[in-house]
C-alpha cells in the first residue's frame, strides 16, 4: 500500500521534472512565461519568445534578465579605473545605469538570446562592453600597466571641432542651431541622422538636446545599445545579429569572408576603420578588451572561438568608408 503510494509520488515526480525540463532552457533559472512585446524598435526584430518556434527557427529566446548573470562586482573589475583622477567622465557611469538601459532592450534579445538552446547572453554582454571598453578608455595616454581596466573614461568626443550637422538630411533630421552632433555616449554616436534616429526610437528629443546624452548615463547606455541592435543600413545585419548568428550570410557574404562572430561585429560598427587591413592594432585592442572581459565575466577567453571568427581582418567590408565612425 504504501509502496504504491511512493510509486504514485515517483511517476508524479517524474512528469513534474519532465515539465521543469521543457519550460527551461537549460539548468539554470529561467522565467518560463517570458514573452516579448509585439511592438519593434524600428529594424529590430522583437524576440519570439521563449520556447516558441520563430521563423528563424534556430532562435530561441528566454526572459533572462541581464542582472540575472552580470553583477556589479564584475561591471567594478571591468571599468575599474573609470573614476579614477585621469577620467574625465568621473562619477558618471555606474551598473545601475547599463542594467537599467540593457531592460529596454531584453525583449528584442539583447543579453537574453539563446541559440540552439546555447546561451549567448553572458558573451553578447562581454562583446558589446568590448566595443564600449575600447572607444570610452583612457588607458593609452595614462595606463602605464592594465590598459584594458581604462574603459568608460570618458562619455562624449573631446575636443571636437566639427559639428557633424549633414545637410543631406536636413529634412528628415535638421540640425538644431547651436548643438553640434559629436560623439557622445558609451558606444559613441556621431552625425544628426544618428541623433536624430536614435531619438525618434528612444522617444528623446536627441537632435534638440544632444547634450541629454553626456548628462544621463542610462540613456548613454541606451543609445549604445540602440547602435548594437539597429542595421546601419536597411537589409543589412546589426551588430547583435552577426555577435548571436541571427543572420544568414548571403553568397556574397561567403565570398567576402564575413561569418557571424565577434569579427563582423567590428565590420557592421566601424567598417574599413579596422577590417579588411590584415593585423591591424586598432582591431587587435578591440579584441583584447573582449577576451579579457570573457575572463572577467567567467566565461573564459577559451570560449571565444577561433581566430578566424574573432578577427575580422581578411573580411570584406560591409560598408565602406562612412564618416560615422571616426
Ligand atoms: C518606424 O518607421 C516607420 C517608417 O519610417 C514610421 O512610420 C514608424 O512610426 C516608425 N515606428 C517607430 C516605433 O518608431
Ligand atoms: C535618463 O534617461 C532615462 C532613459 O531615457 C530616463 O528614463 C530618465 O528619466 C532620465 N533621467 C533624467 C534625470 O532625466
Ligand atoms: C553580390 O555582389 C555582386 C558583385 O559585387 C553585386 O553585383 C550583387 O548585387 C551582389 N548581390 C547582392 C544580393 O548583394
Ligand atoms: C590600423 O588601421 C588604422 C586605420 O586605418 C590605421 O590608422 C593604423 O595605422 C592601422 N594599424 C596597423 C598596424 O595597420
Amino acid at each position: 500500500m504504501l509502496h504504491a503510494k511512493l510509486m504514485e509520488y515517483k511517476v508524479l515526480l517524474t512528469i513534474l521534472a519532465f515539465i521543469f525540463v521543457l519550460v527551461n532552457c537549460d539548468e539554470s533559472s529561467v522565467k518560463p512565461s517570458f514573452r516579448a512585446a509585439s511592438r519593434t524598435i524600428n529594424g529590430t526584430k522583437s524576440c519570439p519568445g521563449c520556447n516558441t518556434r520563430s521563423r528563424y527557427s534556430r532562435t530561441r529566446c528566454c526572459g533572462r534578465a541581464v542582472s540575472d548573470y552580470f553583477q556589479n562586482d564584475q561591471f567594478e573589475k571591468m571599468f575599474s579605473n573609470r573614476n579614477s583622477l585621469e577620467a574625465q567622465a568621473k562619477g558618471f557611469w555606474d551598473y545601475h545605469s547599463f542594467v537599467t538601459a540593457s531592460a529596454l532592450f531584453q525583449p528584442y534579445g539583447f543579453g537574453t538570446t539563446y541559440i540552439n538552446w546555447n546561451f549567448m547572453g553572458t558573451k553578447e554582454i562581454a562583446a558589446f562592453l568590448a566595443h564600449v571598453g575600447t572607444k570610452t578608455s583612457c588607458g593609452h595616454k595614462v595606463a602605464t600597466k592594465e590598459q584594458l581596466a581604462w574603459g568608460l573614461c570618458y562619455n562624449k568626443e573631446m575636443n571636437s571641432n566639427s559639428d557633424y550637422c549633414d545637410g543631406h538630411y536636413k529634412n528628415a533630421y535638421p540640425c538644431a542651431p547651436g548643438v553640434a552632433y559629436y560623439g557622445r555616449g558609451a558606444l559613441p554616436i556621431y552625425w544628426n541622422y544618428n541623433y536624430g534616429e536614435a531619438g525618434k526610437d528612444l522617444k528623446v528629443d536627441l537632435l534638440n538636446h544632444p547634450e541629454y546624452i553626456e548628462q544621463n548615463s542610462t540613456l548613454a547606455f541606451q543609445v549604445a545599445i540602440w547602435r548594437w541592435m539597429k542595421p546601419i543600413k536597411e537589409h543589412q545585419p546589426s551588430a547583435h545579429d552577426v555577435f548571436i548568428g541571427y543572420w544568414t550570410p548571403t553568397k556574397n557574404d561567403t565570398l567576402a569572408k564575413r561569418v557571424s562572430g565577434f569579427g563582423a561585429t567590428m565590420n557592421v560598427l566601424y567598417g574599413d576603420l579596422v577590417c579588411g587591413k590584415g593585423d591591424n592594432e586598432s582591431m587587435n585592442n578591440i579584441i583584447s578588451h573582449y577576451l579579457y572581459y570573457l575572463d572577467l565575466m567567467g566565461v573564459g577567453r577559451e570560449e571565444a572561438g577561433p581566430h578566424d571568427v574573432l578577427s575580422c581582418a581578411k573580411q570584406v567590408v560591409f560598408n565602406p568608408s562612412y564618416s560615422s565612425f571616426p
